[in-house]
């Protein structure tokens, strides 16, 4: 029997965090041979809810549970952990960008750096979905300066299934059958979702659709995808964002077999994206890291679109300087 692993989500009585803890407690995320420990994060007002979350935890009697932690003190809710998702933080109503988000979800991420810098494992890794996922990933890294930066990821992995979804239905193909999808940027409109690179059942992408189609249709819909949800639902992507951070999380855990996939990762110069922004990247992961995928061509069209999607994090960046 392994030993368990903790995993902290926070925000987990919240609409994600309760898609995501019932499938992390059956397997999904760490597989089907890892007992995990919950770690369940919220703020007081949401404890009486969190309570329910974890009686309803106990009731599905999950082989793999071995313990739930349930607290308003990240102090506790960090300890020790193994992965944390900061899910936890205000999603915007319609009409709203990501980024309006900054100063009012901005403040939550600095302190909880700050706990996990102080009680996590030394190598945590750490999710942040909370938008403005990007920023609020760089804020936590910058209050954890005894933890490796690299551990400090956003998700863009949603937008990289919805891209495999638009594009698998425009060519008639499985999404099992396309390779080679990449989200470039920040998780917010100014990202920049390219087949370039991409393979449909071994054909090359740009091939097999038009450029009209890509540029005035897939790229805009990808991009605002996030907004026709929550214009439909009345509220964000819920099950689907939970789902997308299972998908991070297993395949930089276990390995994502050769395939890329698009993570939100410290931006090393690679691609000419200087160093001080969560950017996404195309990457492979294999024995719990991640590597980005290097010597792609990048050509004009790309290029702005990913010099623009720069620019907006390093605008928010400067916006939230004073946390960093
Ligand atoms: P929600 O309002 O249903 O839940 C958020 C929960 O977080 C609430 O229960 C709240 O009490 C809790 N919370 C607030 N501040 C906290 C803190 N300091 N510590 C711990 N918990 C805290 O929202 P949701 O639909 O679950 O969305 C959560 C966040 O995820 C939003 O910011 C949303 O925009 C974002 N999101 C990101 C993506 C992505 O692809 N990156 C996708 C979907 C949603
Ligand atoms: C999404 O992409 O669905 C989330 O980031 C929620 C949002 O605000 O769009």
């Amino acid at each position: 029997m392994k030993k368990p692993l903790r995993v902290t989500i926070t925000g987990a009585a919240g609409q994600i965090g309760y898609a995501l803890a019932f499938r992390i407690a059956s397997g999904d995320m760490l597989g089907k041979d890892q007992p995990v420990i919950l770690q369940l994060l919220e703020i007081p007002p949401a404890m009486d809810a969190l309570k329910g979350v974890a009686m309803e935890l106990e009731d599905c009697a999950f082989p793999l549970l071995h313990d739930i932690v349930t607290t308003d003190d990240a102090n506790v809710g960090f300890k020790d952990t193994d992965f944390a998702l900061l899910v936890g933080a205000k999603p915007r109503g319609p009409g709203m960008e990501r980024k309006d988000l900054l100063k009012e979800n901005g403040k939550i991420f600095g302190p909880q750096g700050k706990a996990l810098n102080d009680h996590a494992s030394r190598d945590v890794k750490v999710l942040v979905v909370g938008n403005p996922a990007n920023t609020n990933a760089l804020i936590a890294q910058a209050n954890a300066p005894d933890l490796d930066p690299r551990n400090f990821t956003a998700m863009t992995r949603l937008d990289h299934n919805r891209a495999l979804a638009q594009l698998a239905e425009k060519t008639g193909k499985h999404h099992t059958r396309i390779d080679g999808m990449i989200i470039w940027g920040n998780h917010s409109a100014t990202q920049y979702p390219d087949i370039a690179h991409c393979s449909v059942d071994g054909k090359a992408a740009p091939e097999l659709v038009d450029q009209g189609w890509y540029r005035d249709d897939f790229i805009p819909t990808v991009q605002q995808r996030g907004a026709a949800i929550i214009k439909a639902r009345g509220a964000s992507s819920a099950a689907s964002a939970a789902s997308a951070a299972i998908d991070h999380i297993r395949d930089w855990h276990l390995g994502s077999d050769g395939k890329w996939v698009s993570m939100a990762v410290p931006s090393d110069g690679s691609y000419g994206i200087k160093e001080g922004v969560i950017y996404s990247f195309p990457v492979t992961c294999k024995n719990g890291d991640y590597e980005i995928v290097q010597g792609l061509e990048i050509d004009a069209f790309s290029r702005e679109r990913m010099t623009l999607t720069e620019e907006e994090l390093r605008e928010e960046r400067e916006g939230v300087k004073e946390l960093l």
